[in-house]
């Protein structure tokens, strides 16, 4: 197992366990999931799950239940721009398959391929939450919401640029009022 926790997972790590009394140390296997996730690119390796089934003196069956039932764990290598898109019913009644469409173009013609250039990887998700500024995709923490396929393209490459545009609407809309006050 050649997995660890650096100094700042050591730290958030501790900060989760404090949440739950001792006895009850299994609780905190999301967030320690989520720590190793993030300390490893994005992604849970079988060295991390082993590292947190350890950690809280838990069988590694049972966080692997963990990381697979959610899909906010990654069980393989994803680009350093993790693009989700949402193609559930409201999303996909405003159009999402243009933002599919837009993410094959830039990225990969298939779901879940990392760019060569490591930059890229997309998926299509189950509903995120945000169907009220459908469609949308979320970008590793962030949301991008109210795109159509030349707002996802501006996006991806926006983000290629280095130059990311504003999280939230890409209409100008305001949190998540009607379309005709979007100014
Ligand atoms: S259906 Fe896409 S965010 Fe809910």
């Amino acid at each position: 197992m050649s997995f660890k926790f650096n100094e700042e997972s050591q730290k958030l790590a501790k900060i989760a366990l404090a949440k739950y009394p001792d006895d009850r140390k299994h609780s905190a296997v999301m967030p320690f999931l989520d720590i190793a996730q993030r300390q490893n690119d994005n992604w849970l390796s079988q060295d991390c799950i082993e590292f947190v089934a350890t950690q809280l003196e838990m069988p590694f069956i049972k966080v692997w239940e963990v990381v697979t039932f959610y899909s906010m764990y990654n069980t393989q290598p994803v680009g350093k721009n993790f693009v989700q898109v949402c193609t559930t019913t409201p999303c996909w009644l405003r159009g999402s398959e243009n933002v599919v469409r837009a993410c094959k173009e830039i990225i990969s013609e298939n779901p879940k391929e990392v760019s060569s250039d490591n930059l890229f990887s997309w998926m299509e998700v189950e509903c995120l939450g945000a169907c009220v500024n459908a469609p949308m995709v979320q970008i590793n923490d962030d949301f991008y919401e109210d795109l159509d396929y030349v707002s996802t393209k501006n996006l991806l490459i926006s983000l290629i640029d280095n130059k990311p545009l504003q999280i939230g609407s890409q209409i100008g809309r305001q949190g998540s009022k009607g379309i005709n006050n979007a100014e």
